[in-house]
């Protein structure tokens, strides 16, 4: 790669440019959700192969009402504010338990919370929306004062786009807002068979491969680069060692790219760039994840086929 003059970059270009620059190339998945990778990801969330969605729906329908009953929390605040659907199931929990709720939605489109909120006001009349514009991998930028018990969600399995180091982090700012009291709702997918996982993020439609071409579609917009999407190939894998799912783009052919502000990149032939993590995780090692970010896991409510858990966890008091 050829680094251009030094001078003044948006975080983005600094992102790229770090991130091509890596032996193993990688872009931050973060960079799939422009509004066509959005509504990619909407439609890969109904595919019959993606299991996680409605596995995770089904669950919130029906093993989690008894449990918000129990905490009857007053606010919900949601880390990457989800899927109407998913929004809904737990919303309508909470109003069922009989406290006058708060819900806190945070997410990075200003859009996308606008929209919620004011859906949801018109849906759920009595519900307070607080939308919070932020950047979860960054700060939560919550209010300091907030009806309690909070309970906090973050949903999806999101949680597996993070590598170990940075989930923690992620985890420890969900605890050092939590007051006791407060719980905490993780949605993970477990380990199972490596074929159900590789089915799931290689669809027979081939919606997921268009999902990955589509970050090169937003560096040619937002940066000016050169990328064809179709010079490149849609791989995913599982890791079995990491446990995780890895999407790549494979460059079909040697060739050259221009970004302005950040150079060329050349791609051998076979060269891949790693546009997305997914792991899998089993109780251990939620557990672990929850222990290195001062929590403690407090239930464990999983389906068995295809396996998939919802974690609910407190602050560790030690
Ligand atoms: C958003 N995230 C939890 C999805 C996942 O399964 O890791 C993103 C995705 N990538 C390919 N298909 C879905």
């Amino acid at each position: 790669m050829t680094a251009a003059a030094a001078r003044p970059l948006s975080p983005l270009v600094d992102e790229v440019r770090a991130g091509l620059s890596r032996p193993q190339k990688e872009l931050s998945p973060t960079l799939f959700y422009d509004r066509r990778g959005s509504e990619l990801f909407e439609t890969i969330t109904h595919l019959p192969e993606y299991y996680l969605t409605r596995t995770e729906r089904s669950l919130l329908a029906t093993r989690i009402p008894p449990v918000i009953a129990r905490l009857a929390p007053r606010t919900v605040v949601e880390l990457g504010a989800g899927s109407a659907a998913k929004t809904r199931l737990l919303l309508d929990a909470v109003r069922a338990s009989g406290e006058a709720a708060t819900y806190v939605p945070i997410d990075v489109s200003a859009d996308f919370l606008r929209e919620t909120a004011s859906r949801l006001g018109e849906e759920l009349p009595g519900l307070t929306v607080v939308p919070i514009v932020a950047d979860i991998s960054a700060g939560l930028g919550l209010p300091r004062v907030l009806p309690r018990p909070v309970l906090f969600a973050f949903l999806g399995s999101t949680i597996g786009n993070f590598d170990m180091h940075a989930a923690i982090a992620l985890l420890r700012r969900v605890r050092d807002a939590m007051c006791p009291g407060d719980h905490f709702l993780l949605g993970v997918d477990l380990q199972k068979d490596v074929r159900v996982i590789e089915a799931a993020y290689n669809d027979s439609a081939g919606v997921t491969a268009e999902f990955n071409r589509n970050v090169l579609r937003v560096l040619d917009r937002e940066l000016g680069a050169t990328f064809d999407p179709d010079d490149f190939e849609h791989r995913a894998h599982y890791n079995s060692m990491a446990h995780r799912i890895e999407m790549h783009l494979v460059a079909r052919r040697a060739l050259e790219v221009h970004i302005p502000d950040v150079g060329r990149i050349s791609f051998r032939a076979g060269e891949s760039i790693r546009t997305e993590i997914s792991c899998k995780y089993d109780r251990a090692s939620v557990e672990r994840l929850f222990s290195g970010a001062g929590l403690v896991l407090e239930a464990w409510v999983a389906n068995e086929d295809p396996a998939y858990a919802l974690a609910l966890a407190v602050r560790d008091t030690k």
